[in-house]
């Protein structure tokens, strides 16, 4: 064990020694256990990122197994890494059905526009890459996942759009008055997206709050995973730039999961300030645009964007 600090999945910086104890409450959980050492690295690569050598052989000392039982399992499962990984974790699907709608093409765009190969890290740490064999969703191929998010029909050209929406994402936490509300709102789960969503709902509804409830309209973004997955997060981030952009102080959103007409996603539901309330479906920038300028600002629904409920 040594006492460098390790970044921890959470982004914050933490002795190592911390994270070995951490990893002790677990080994003493699982210690007696049948099939431990599965559920043991799972958690282990969750407490420091990945997997390095030391950790394995600290594992194998507690449980009793041999290093190379240990290392065996570990090189296995693609689940686990050996490798520090980026905040981001990009998989692209090769399994038979993603390869055959373009799954190669895809990977090859993703490692062009990251500069990296398979198995490797950008230089920010920002994104890994890796392939994966099949997420068992053939009839949406291309298939590819970041972190726990599922793009579907994935078109290379999409691509630049997709990973800088993450990119996004982390640029506005970054700024430090973002991070000190995000600190005061902190969410124990790694969840960069979601944080970053409650910290801007929660601006623009510190803003609103001053207007009283009366002028208040509130928008739901569907970010089920279909929703994820059609670009619901993208447009999400549309929505909220395009409200800062004009001002708009009297929006609260709010985030929750599908509303179960998933062919219509990205979808939204606005709640005017009387309480009516209208279902906007099969979202993109454009539409966001007129929602925001033609229902918030000057109060007249966008009937063609409309979906029936
Ligand atoms: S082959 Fe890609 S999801 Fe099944």
């Amino acid at each position: 064990m040594n006492e460098e600090k390790v970044t921890c999945t959470c982004g914050e910086e933490v002795p190592e020694e911390e994270l070995f104890e951490r990893l002790d409450v677990c080994l003493e959980e699982y210690r007696q256990k049948p099939g431990a050492l599965i559920p043991v690295l799972q958690i282990a690569q969750g407490i420091f990122g990945y997997l390095p050598e030391h950790v394995l052989k600290y594992i194998a000392l507690r449980l009793g197994k041999s290093y190379s039982e240990v290392a065996g399992v570990t090189g296995f499962y693609s689940f686990f890494s050996t490798n520090p990984r980026g905040k981001h974790l990009i998989r692209v699907c090769l399994g038979t059905a993603c390869y055959v709608r373009g799954g190669k093409e895809v990977l090859d765009e993703t490692k062009k526009l990251l500069q990296i190969d398979v198995g490797e890290t950008t230089p920010d740490k920002m994104y890994s890459l890796e392939v994966a064999r099949c997420f068992g969703a053939c009839g949406l191929a291309p298939v590819m996942m970041i972190d726990a998010d599922v793009h579907q029909r994935v078109k290379p050209a999409r691509l630049a759009d997709i990973i800088e929406s993450y990119s996004k994402m982390e640029a506005l936490t970054a700024r430090p008055e973002v991070e000190e509300e995000a600190e005061q709102i902190r969410v124990p789960e790694r969840l960069t997206s979601l944080q970053e969503f409650r910290v801007h709902a929660r601006r623009i509804a510190e803003g609103n709050a001053q207007l009283g409830d009366t002028k208040r309209i509130e928008i739901t973004m569907h970010l089920g995973s279909c929703g994820i997955a059609s670009g619901a997060r993208g447009v999400l981030l549309d929505m909220m730039k395009e409200l800062q952009e004009n001002s708009v102080n009297n929006v609260v959103l709010h985030r929750s999961g599908c509303r179960g007409l998933c062919s219509l996603e990205p979808m939204c539901t606005l709640i005017d300030e009387k309480g009516n309330e209208f279902c906007y479906g099969e979202l993109d920038r454009r539409k966001v645009r007129r929602i925001i300028k033609e229902h918030v600002m000057q109060g007249r629904p966008v009937a063609d964007c409309l979906v029936n409920t």
